[in-house]
C-alpha cells in the first residue's frame, strides 16, 4: 500500500528516532462527542448503523453513549453490546455514582470516567474544592473497578489545569486501578509543542497508557493529537468527520491516514473512511465541508488545467496518495478552469469522438456555461459536446437574435420583446404568452416568418439542482414550402434563452432548405 503514497520525505528524516509510537489505538467517541455537536441528535436505529459501521472500520475502542443522559441511550448501549463487536464498547460517566450505575447497567465492561481539574471550572462549574475533585475521582474510579470495569479516567479541562495538581489526582486514579488515563484539551486551547511537553511530563510520572482527547476549536485538534502521539500517549480520541462539542474533535480518518502515512502505524482499515465518512454526513445531517482533508468532495478532485495534466501523467504530482487507499473516487472536474488535456480527457474516458479542430469552441462553450463557478458533469460534457458539433453540422446563420426581453411574473401576462435580423435586415416583435418560453418563442415565429410552425418543443434538466444544464429542443415546419421538419437544439442554463437558442438554430436550418423567407 506504501506505493501509493507520495509524502514529504523530510517527515521521514525528522521521525526517525519515534519508534515507540507502533501500536495506537483508536478510541472512537463519534456516538458521543460527535453526537453532542450542535445540530446533531441521532435516533437508537441511526446510532446502532453507526456503531456497526465503525466497529467495521476496526476502530479498538467505541464510545458509544453517555449512559446517564437517557434511558434511550442507555438502552442504545446494550443494543450495541448486545451485537458482540469486535471493538470495545465503553460509556461515559461523570464521577458520581449514578452515572457509573448508569454504565454498570449497560453491560458494557470499559468505562470513561472524568472530572474536571482546571481551576476555571472547580471554581465556576463544579464549585468544589481541589481536594474534594481528587477524592471523587479515586472514589469512583475504585467503585467502577469494583464492579468489574476496565477505566479510562479523564481530567477535563486538563490543558488549562494546574501540572502538579492533575499530576497528583492521575496518579492516583492509576493507583485506585485506571487502565489509563486521557488526557483532554476541552476547549482546544493548546498548540503542539505545549501538548508534547504535557504528554511528556505525565508520560515521566505514569505507568499506564495515555489517552489524548483533542478539539478543534484553534483548527490544531490533529496536529496536538500527533504531538501527543510523538510524546507518548498511545490511544488517540477522535470522531469521523471530526464531528464533535463545538468546532469538533480530531477527525478520525485524518489522524489515522496520518498515522499510517507519516508514522508506519496501521491502525483502522483505511479503504473504509471514504464509505464510513459518508455514512455518518448522510446519518447525522451534518454536512462536510467540501475541502475536508481525505474525505471531502474535492479531497481529490481537479479542475485547473495544470493539476489536471499533471494528475493524468501521475496522479501523485498532485495528490499525497491514491484516492482508492482511502476509499474515495477522482473527480476531475470541468469547469472554469479547465485545460484543453481535460476536457480531451474526460471525453475519452466518455468514449465520446470529439474531432480536434472543434475543440476551440467546445472550450469556449465550457468557459461560457462555466462562469461563474458552476461544474459541468459527465452528462452535461456530452451534451455540450454533442449541441457544438451539431452546430458546426448544422446550416450557416440568416438569422441572428439581437436581443431579447422577458417580463413574467404573478398576475402578469408574459411578454416579450425581440429583435432580429434576418437576411440583414432588422425585425422587431413583442408576444405574449402563458409563460415566458411561449411569449419568447412566439415573438421570434412572428419576427422571422408566418409560415414557420412550431411543432414540437422538448425541454429536459440534464442534471438536479436549480443551476443545472438544460437541453431544449425545437421543431419547426415551414407549411408554405416543402413542409419538412427541421429540428434545433441548444443547451445552456437559462431556459428562456436556451429554449430560444433552439428556436433559432430551427429556423437557420430551415433557411438552409432554400425557402425563401417572406418579407413583410
Ligand atoms: O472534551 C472533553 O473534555 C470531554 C470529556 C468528557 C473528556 O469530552
Ligand atoms: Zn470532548
Amino acid at each position: 500500500m506504501r506505493e501509493m503514497l507520495a509524502i514529504s520525505p523530510f517527515n521521514q528524516v525528522a521521525l526517525r528516532s519515534l519508534s515507540h509510537v507502533d501500536d495506537i489505538q483508536i478510541f472512537d467517541t463519534t456516538l458521543r462527542d460527535g453526537e453532542q455537536a450542535p445540530g446533531i441528535a441521532l435516533s437508537a436505529d441511526e446510532k446502532f448503523r453507526i456503531a456497526l459501521a465503525l466497529d467495521e472500520l476496526g476502530v479498538d475502542i467505541m464510545e458509544a453513549g453517555f449512559a446517564a443522559s437517557s434511558d434511550i441511550e442507555k438502552e442504545t448501549i446494550k443494543r450495541i453490546v448486545a451485537e458482540k463487536p469486535q471493538a470495545t464498547i465503553c460509556s461515559l460517566a461523570r464521577s458520581v455514582k449514578s452515572d457509573v450505575d448508569a454504565v454498570i447497567d449497560t453491560g458494557v465492561d470499559y468505562i470513561h470516567t472524568f472530572i474536571a481539574t482546571s481551576d476555571l471550572h472547580m471554581k465556576y462549574k463544579l464549585k468544589m474544592s481541589p481536594e474534594d475533585v481528587k477524592a471523587h475521582a479515586v472514589d469512583m474510579v475504585e467503585y467502577a473497578c469494583d464492579h468489574g470495569l476496565k477505566v479510562q479516567f479523564s481530567c477535563e479541562d486538563a490543558t488549562r489545569s494546574d501540572l502538579g495538581f492533575m499530576t497528583e489526582v492521575y496518579k492516583a486514579v492509576e493507583e485506585a486501578g485506571a487502565c489509563s488515563v486521557n488526557v483532554p484539551d476541552t476547549v482546544g486551547v493548546i498548540v503542539p509543542q505545549g501538548m508534547s511537553y504535557l504528554i511528556g511530563e505525565l508520560r515521566k510520572a505514569l505507568k499506564i497508557p495515555i489517552a489524548v482527547h483533542c478539539h478543534n476549536d484553534m483548527g490544531l485538534a490533529v496536529a496536538n493529537t500527533l504531538a501527543a502521539v510523538e510524546a507518548g500517549a498511545s490511544i488517540c480520541h477522535v470522531t469521523i468527520n471530526g464531528i464533535g462539542e463545538r468546532t469538533g474533535n480530531a477527525a478520525l480518518e485524518e489522524v489515522a491516514v496520518n498515522l499510517f502515512a507519516n508514522y508506519g502505524v496501521q491502525t483502522v482499515d483505511l479503504s473504509k473512511l471514504g464509505p464510513t465518512a459518508k455514512l455518518v454526513e448522510r446519518i447525522t445531517g451534518f454536512p462536510m465541508a467540501y475541502n475536508k482533508a481525505i474525505v471531502g468532495r474535492n479531497a481529490f478532485a481537479h479542475e485547473s488545467g495544470i493539476h489536471v495534466h499533471g494528475v493524468m501523467g501521475n496522479s501523485l504530482t498532485y495528490e499525497p496518495f491514491k484516492p482508492e487507499m482511502v476509499g474515495v473516487d477522482r473527480h476531475i472536474v470541468i469547469g472554469k478552469h479547465s485545460g484543453v488535456h481535460s476536457v480531451k480527457g474526460r471525453l475519452e474516458e466518455l468514449k465520446v469522438r470529439f474531432p480536434d479542430e472543434h475543440m476551440p469552441e467546445l472550450m469556449a462553450t465550457i468557459k461560457e456555461i462555466a462562469v461563474g463557478g458552476k461544474e459541468i458533469d459527465d452528462a452535461e460534457l456530452v451534451a455540450i459536446a454533442e449541441h457544438v458539433l451539431w452546430k458546426k453540422e448544422a446550416s450557416v446563420q440568416t438569422a441572428v437574435l439581437d436581443s431579447i426581453a422577458v417580463m413574467t411574473g404573478k398576475n402578469l401576462t408574459s411578454t416579450a420583446t425581440v429583435t432580429i435580423t434576418l437576411n440583414g435586415e432588422p425585425r422587431t416583435k413583442a408576444e405574449i404568452g402563458v409563460g415566458p418560453v411561449d411569449a419568447a418563442l412566439k415573438a421570434i415565429s412572428e419576427a422571422v416568418n408566418d409560415n414557420i410552425s412550431l411543432e414540437e418543443y422538448k425541454l429536459a434538466a440534464i442534471t438536479g439542482g436549480s443551476d443545472s444544464i438544460c437541453e431544449a429542443t425545437v421543431m419547426v415546419k415551414n407549411v408554405q414550402n416543402d413542409g419538412n421538419l427541421s429540428v434545433g437544439k441548444a443547451v445552456g442554463l437559462d431556459v428562456v434563452q436556451t429554449s430560444v437558442d433552439a428556436l433559432m438554430a430551427a429556423i437557420n436550418r430551415d433557411f438552409a432548405r432554400n425557402i425563401t423567407v417572406k418579407k413583410e
